[in-house]
């Protein structure tokens, strides 16, 4: 664990133990904004979209924290929570996954039968998980897309999961990304969210409450929240996993 701390970003590492917001952020380490950073690159690390909060954060592009080893939450195997929902028939229909990462939940269930699109900006984590696909010889479809115009898409889907995406957005960046969800997403169909939590000790990076989640997701913006309860969301350093809710959420 100490040699990847070492190996990535202080930024990017502060963050994920959780003190760049306290200690941090409050005196400026960062000293150049995200946008007079990304001017000087050769090429656009962005794809001409908008940084998002994240990434204006820890300066870094999404796909850098798949430079130097496995990210933080990529722990090579899905998510337990993820593992026990499509065990009980949580995935039904044809199933997105936004942000998929290296995609290793995306090819758990598609290894149940199921038609399923993983979708992220990071290339790196894409073109690892594309090679999974081959390796296992799995059937699943990757593609890079932006999880603020999932329109762009132009297709549907009866089951969305958002494993770790949401809790990364800021309150400004909320109400465009759950519309975007909407634009992709059956009516009656299902959203699942696993996010970190607020509630517990050793929380993740970005807690989010329960609340917020219920301010995100509401009936004014198509959305009814079934049910969040409390569950684990295990990263590479957390022994037993950080607190997180897991979120049922249906379209209307
Ligand atoms: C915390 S990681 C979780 C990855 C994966 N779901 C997992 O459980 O391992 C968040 C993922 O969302 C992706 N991401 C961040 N912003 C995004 C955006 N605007 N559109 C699509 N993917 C995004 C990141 O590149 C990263 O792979």
């Amino acid at each position: 664990m100490l040699r990847q701390l070492i190996r990535r970003p202080l930024e990017y590492t502060l963050a994920w133990i959780g003190i760049y917001d306290e200690v941090v952020r409050p005196v400026g380490w960062q000293g150049t904004n995200m946008s007079e950073r990304s001017g000087t690159f050769a090429d656009d690390p962005f794809s001409g979209r908008h940084p998002t909060s994240h990434e204006r954060m820890t300066g870094l592009p999404w796909d850098a924290s798949y430079h130097d080893g496995p990210a933080p939450w990529d722990i090579g195997q899905p998510q337990p929570a993820i593992v026990r929902l499509a065990s009980e028939g949580g995935f039904t229909g044809a199933v997105l996954d936004v942000g998929c990462g290296t995609g290793e939940n995306a090819l758990h269930v598609a290894s149940m039968g199921l038609s399923v699109l993983g979708v992220d900006v990071a290339e790196t984590a894409l073109a690892m998980a594309r090679d999974k696909t081959d390796d296992r010889g799995i059937e699943v479809e990757f593609a890079a897309a932006d999880a603020f115009h999932l329109e762009r898409l132009g297709r549907i889907f009866e089951t969305v999961l958002d494993c770790g995406l949401f809790h990364t957005f800021d309150a400004d960046e909320r109400p465009r990304y759950v519309a975007s969800l909407a634009s992709v997403t059956e009516h009656d169909g299902t959203l699942y969210v696993l996010c970190f939590s607020d509630d517990g000790p050793d929380t993740g990076p970005h807690p989010i409450s329960q609340e917020e989640l219920r301010t995100a997701f509401n009936p004014r913006n198509g959305w009814n929240v079934a049910a969040i309860e409390p569950d684990r969301i295990q990263t590479r350093y957390h022994d037993d996993g950080a607190p997180a809710w897991f979120a049922t959420i249906k379209r209307i």
